[in-house]
């Protein structure tokens, strides 16, 4: 019997590279410099020991990270992982590219993989995944964070609806001279393009705060569908370039388009941009989206994907540690 250590190449064998030491490997490696990879997917050295923590992983770490498809474009791993060492917790958070999540959840059962994050596409298949699912998650249809408690159970929770609602009611309060308790959303016709995972949970969200829902998907069943389960109307995405029904509207990106790589696309021209008086993007990969710039141009008030990102990572963290939210600068 010769001890080896595999370390395995591409997005899928990336967990490799930083778990060996958990997993009793004694060394990995990194290039030097992004660019100088020798192999798909290697990390940095830098990134290995200043994002991973190389240094502190060991036997006891425990695992976390983030369930999607695509997955490199994320910064959950920044995120989560400062957060774990800000509080010095034997933790490590990594990417987990996954085609099928039933099948993710029953190889990575040990104990030690802790919790998951869940983004696009696996967030739905999520809800049905999980041995029990939090009361507000069942109803949105949507799972972003899984614990796995101490028996083995699987608790699906729903962190994006909070971060979402709460980074666009903050981005128009803060236009706002006045301190009212009651939403700045109340009353509002709220467009929602997208009927995925995150358009269901701000079309939640934003009917709970007293909005107006109004759901625009490139598949109009299931624009139908979520539009019937919140009881709002549904428009093709054709429709939605000329709905014009009143001044002061807020719009919702919640569709991957606009994202990294896809930079120049926006699902809304310039032109019907100028009925909206708000405009949110889930996608912060960039930070300033085509669809920010232009509402922006338009004289829209923006809030950035980002803003949401962070509040609902945050959101997890609390799940994952049963540490009190952190405040992130
Ligand atoms: N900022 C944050 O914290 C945050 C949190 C969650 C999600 N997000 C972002 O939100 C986006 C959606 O995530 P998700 O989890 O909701 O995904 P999802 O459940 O897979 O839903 C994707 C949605 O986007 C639509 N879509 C995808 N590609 C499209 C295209 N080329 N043209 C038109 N519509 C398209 C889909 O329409 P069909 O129904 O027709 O397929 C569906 O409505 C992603 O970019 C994700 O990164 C950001």
């Amino acid at each position: 019997q010769v001890p080896i250590i595999g370390l395995v190449m591409n997005d899928r064998g990336f967990i490799s590279r930083v778990l060996c030491p958990k997993f009793g490997g004694y060394l990995t490696f990194g290039s030097l410099e992004k660019g100088k990879e020798s192999a798909p997917s290697q990390p940095t050295a830098a990134d290995l020991i200043n994002v991973y923590n190389i240094r502190q992983i060991g036997p006891d770490t425990k695992v976390f990270g983030i369930i999607g498809n695509p997955v490199g474009h994320s910064k959950s791993p920044i995120l989560h992982n400062e957060a774990f060492r800000s509080v010095g917790l034997n933790a490590v958070y990594v990417p987990f590219l996954v085609d099928d999540l039933a099948k993710f959840l029953s190889t990575y059962s040990s104990p030690d993989f802790a919790g998951f994050s869940c983004t696009i596409p696996h967030k739905e298949a999520a809800v049905r995944c999980c041995d029990e699912v939090d009361p507000i998650a069942r109803d949105i249809g949507a799972v972003n964070t899984i614990i796995r408690k101490p028996d083995g159970k699987l608790v699906g929770y729903n962190t994006d609806y909070v971060g979402a609602i709460s980074a666009i009611e903050d981005g128009i309060r803060a236009t706002q001279q006045t301190h009212s308790t009651v939403s700045p959303l109340a009353g509002r016709l709220f467009v929602v393009i997208g009927a995925g995972g995150a358009g269901k949970a701000l079309a939640y969200g934003a009917k709970e705060k007293g909005a107006r829902v109004v759901i625009a998907n490139r598949t109009f069943a299931r624009a139908q569908e979520l539009g019937n389960l919140i009881g709002g109307p549904a428009l093709t995405l054709t429709e939605l370039e000329n709905y014009h029904p009143e001044e002061g509207m807020i719009l919702a990106n919640t569709t991957a388009i606009g994202m990294h790589p896809n930079v120049n696309e926006t699902p809304l021209s310039k032109q019907a941009l100028k009925s909206y008086a708000v405009v949110f993007d889930a996608v912060y990969t960039p930070k300033e989206t085509r669809l920010l710039r232009e509402a922006a141009e338009c004289g829209a008030t923006v809030v950035s994907g980002l803003e949401m990102f962070i509040r609902q990572a945050m959101g997890q963290f609390e799940h994952f540690t049963g540490m009190p939210e952190l405040q992130i600068a």
